[in-house]
């Protein structure tokens, strides 16, 4: 099967299939996603295709907007490429990068890895960050009816799977529970590289967010 029919097929697939989505998961971070992997996948040895197609993939179910199902998104993703006739071996593949790749899922033991894996995680976690980052994460914040920031509320990091997942907490906090975390996770040369602007970033900007809200500009 031809890899560009296969890639191209994908890509109707997912932009249909995410035609609703909240808009930090929609089909335009998808396509941020997907450009990002295959920059940071030219400098490293990996299968091209399993690195396009679990880009394209990894957020086709997202559990949480699928009461929590974490099997529904690979389950979608391998009924779909069986049907366009990609290979068993690529599929399992793809299908294992969408169950373990995503922040929740680091505070397990890791079950699997692969450089394929490493890369599609480092582009997702850069679109997290930096200037995209933050209005994702408002964005995500307002989805779900959460405040800005709220002083009562002290920012914390978590231990536990459960907790994180179960947080409630102002938007603000989110960069001290998970945003500000990122750049020491990235796992390639160049999505290290990446990951430090934009954390920089997300500094400055959080800084003069707290002058603003206490009126000590
Ligand atoms: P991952 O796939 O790495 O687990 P998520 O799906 O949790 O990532 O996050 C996707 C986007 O939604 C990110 O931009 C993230 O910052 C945002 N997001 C997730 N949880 C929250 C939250 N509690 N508050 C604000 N934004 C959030
Ligand atoms: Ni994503």
């Amino acid at each position: 099967m031809e890899q560009n029919f296969i890639v191209e097929k994908t890509v109707a697939f997912v932009k249909e299939t995410l035609k609703d989505a909240e808009g930090g998961h929609d089909w335009q971070h998808i396509e941020r996603v997907y450009n990002n992997a295959k920059n940071i996948a030219e400098t490293e040895d990996a299968n091209q295709l399993v690195v396009e197609l679990a880009a394209l993939l990894h957020d086709i179910a997202e559990p949480k907007f699928n009461n929590g199902d974490e099997e529904k998104g690979p389950a979608m993703a391998a009924a779909f490429l069986q049907d366009i006739g990609v290979d068993e071996a690529v599929i399992t593949h793809v299908q294992n990068i969408i169950r373990y790749m995503s922040f929740k899922s680091s505070f397990d033991a890791p079950v699997f890895t692969s450089i394929e894996m490493q890369i599609v995680q480092d582009a997702d976690r850069l679109d997290a960050m930096g200037a995209i980052g933050i209005a994702r994460a408002f964005n995500y914040g307002g989805h779900k009816g959460r405040a800005i920031y709220d002083p009562a509320v002290p920012a914390q990091t978590y231990t536990d799977k459960a907790a994180y997942k179960n947080s409630t907490a102002p938007t603000i906090n989110h960069f001290y529970e998970k945003l500000l975390l990122l750049k020491d996770k990235m796992n390639t040369e160049t999505g290290m590289r990446l990951a430090q602007q934009r954390h920089n970033f997300m500094l400055v900007y959080l800084d003069q967010f707290y002058k603003e809200m206490n009126s000590s500009l």
